[in-house]
């Protein structure tokens, strides 16, 4: 594993943009190969077996690009494809799921004591953070909500999601109530938590997933001799499987400086 070669990230689409970002403010000299599977977009309502074979595709052609690591920006395909890909990738170069370092800084915060999580069908089925977290902290009371709507939502920007106040009928939920805190579990949230923390009036914490994501990464690298040294300027690459114009647009929510994606069809 060459500390110059890139980083990949991946994610069922453009929200995995938000931890990209993230990865790109964090580590600046780092260049990244990102690939959005737009053609299958949402994971959150495809079974596991389909969201482990489009992660397995996708890793193929990350490692194809040299990647030193990987990282599987989307809950959906880390809470099931995460073991496949680590089996893949052994030894061939570090791979990094968007909810270990969500669990790492949950668990070191004695202030949570319940604590909410909302993600897509997918995530939320397989209930990965309960399980994990309660494997550390069996003190932490985790209740989870699928929100299936949001992701799409979001990625369409559209008005209805504000109007019709969908993320608060969510909200609302009585199995919500109670909770001290709570983890957007889902990467395409982070674009609306403000409105979340608008909803809960301050008196919830919002964990800040991207941060712990950036930190998480950048301390392993670290360790394992893998950041680059060189200071420079990266030029990033940006894949879809499905090109649209629309697409190129809605890249802005989630990148606001500008991207050009390329399509690239790794699945035929
Ligand atoms: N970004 C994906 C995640 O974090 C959700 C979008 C989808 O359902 O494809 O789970």
């Amino acid at each position: 594993m060459n500390p110059d070669n890139p980083i990949g990230i991946f994610d069922s689409g453009i929200g995995g943009l938000t931890v990209a970002h993230a990865i790109s403010k964090t580590l600046p000299n780092e260049k990244i190969i990102y690939f959005g599977d737009t053609e299958h977009l949402p994971y959150g309502n495809k079974s596991p077996k389909m969201i482990t074979f489009y992660s397995e595709k996708i890793t193929d052609f990350l490692l194809k690009k040299k990647c030193k690591a990987i990282i599987i920006a989307c809950n959906s395909a880390s809470s099931i494809a995460f073991t496949a890909l680590k089996r893949k990738t052994k030894n061939k170069c570090a791979l990094f799921n968007v909810i270990d370092p969500v669990i790492q800084s949950v668990v070191n915060d004695l202030f949570i004591k319940n604590l909410g999580v909302i993600g897509t069908n997918a995530t939320i089925a397989t209930n990965i953070y309960q399980k994990n977290i309660n494997k550390k902290r069996a003190d932490i009371h985790v209740k989870s909500l699928a929100t299936p709507l949001l992701a799409s939502l979001i990625e369409e920007n559209n008005p209805q999601l504000y109007k019709d106040n969908i993320i608060a009928s969510y909200l609302d939920s009585k199995h919500m109530s109670n909770i001290d805190s709570i983890i957007l579990g889902c990467t395409h949230y982070p674009l609306i938590k403000s409105e979340i923390e608008h909803y809960y009036k301050g008196k919830i914490k919002i964990i800040s997933t991207l941060k712990s994501i950036g930190k998480y990464v950048k301390n392993k690298l670290q360790k394992k001799n893998l950041l680059v040294l060189k200071k420079q300027i990266p030029k990033h690459n940006f894949y879809v499987s499905d090109y649209t114009k629309i697409f190129q647009e809605k890249t802005k929510l989630f990148f606001p400086s500008g991207i050009i994606l390329e399509e690239e069809n790794i699945f035929s």
